[in-house]
């Protein structure tokens, strides 16, 4: 997006409704180039602050944000209609390295919101299908409504992934797997030293696919995860991201588990 210091103004050309609490704001920026799967931006909202969000797809020349209402950013960012403009900057931070991976299986696996940072990798690797082994796609969320995206799953099977979905509680209706993300894990035929592990959810699933993982046989610097860490400044001046001797804005957000095997699952960091 040209210079990611310099803060530009977005407009909010479509506002799509995924679930009661969770919208896909569609951007359009002057001067986006590009960006890859993994990355986020700050967007500032006006009078009110700026939050790190993950770039969910660039389609049509416009930007793909999804966010969760949870507290006083997003709760203003709710109240924006198509027309209004906020402001953004980035993209920041590292991301899925797939572009490394040709030639191999790829397991990607999310919880819940966890699934817009993946997204992208899923939007990369049907672009590119003829280059990659099989792509097995987990995703996991507390109930069928919160599943996102789920007018594109048609479009991702025909493109070539395995999509398999898990709820913890199933509603009416519902006829598909019950239970945590893991637990996919059995329908999934891995061989692992050719098989990369890309994930994105809460820290608790993560921890337990990357110990799956492990035990699958898939090696530390296979298996890349989603960090997310309360941020200010997005550029590695400030501090607020800490998590242990990194800063999840710029050595970050994507770790692989070698990376951050010292300071992954210890409490208060
Ligand atoms: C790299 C990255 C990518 C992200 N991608 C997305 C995305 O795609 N979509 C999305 O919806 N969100 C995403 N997030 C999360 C989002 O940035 C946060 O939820 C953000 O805090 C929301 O801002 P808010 O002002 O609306 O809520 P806040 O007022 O910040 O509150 C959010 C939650 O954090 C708690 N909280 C507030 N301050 C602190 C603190 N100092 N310490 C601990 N807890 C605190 C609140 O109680 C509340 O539960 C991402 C975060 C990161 C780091
Ligand atoms: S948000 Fe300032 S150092 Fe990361």
């Amino acid at each position: 997006m040209g210079n990611p210091f310099v803060l530009k103004r977005a407009l909010i050309e479509e506002v799509v409704e995924e679930n009661e609490n969770t919208r896909r704001f569609l951007l359009k920026v002057d001067g986006f180039s590009e960006f890859k799967p993994g990355q986020f931006n700050m967007l500032y909202v006006y009078a009110q602050g700026e939050v790190p969000i993950s770039i969910s797809s660039m389609r049509r020349d416009l930007i793909e944000h999804t966010v969760r209402l949870v507290g006083e950013v997003t709760e203003d960012l709710f109240l924006l209609k198509e027309g209004d403009y906020i402001g953004i900057r980035g993209p920041y931070g590292t991301h899925f390295p797939v572009e490394r991976y040709e030639g191999w299986d790829i397991v990607l696996v999310a919880g819940g919101l966890g699934l817009a940072d993946i997204k992208p990798v899923v939007e990369y690797l049907i672009e590119r299908r003829e280059v990659y082994g099989r792509v097995f796609l987990l995703v996991g969320a507390k109930n069928p409504s919160g599943l996102l995206y789920k007018g594109d799953y048609k479009k991702w099977k025909e493109g070539g992934i395995e999509l398999l979905l898990t709820v913890d509680k199933p509603a009416e209706g519902w006829s598909g797997h019950v239970g945590v993300v893991t637990e996919l894990f059995k329908f999934v035929e891995l061989e692992p030293h050719r098989t990369v592990g890309m994930m994105c959810g809460p820290e608790v699933m993560m921890y337990f696919t990357t110990k799956k993982l492990l035990k699958l046989g898939l090696s530390k610097g296979n298996i890349y995860l989603s960090m997310e860490r309360h941020m200010k400044c997005a550029v590695g001046t400030c501090g607020h991201c800490q998590f242990g001797y990194t800063f999840v804005c710029k050595d970050g957000p994507i770790f692989s588990y070698e990376r951050i095997k010292p300071i992954f699952g210890v409490k208060e960091l």
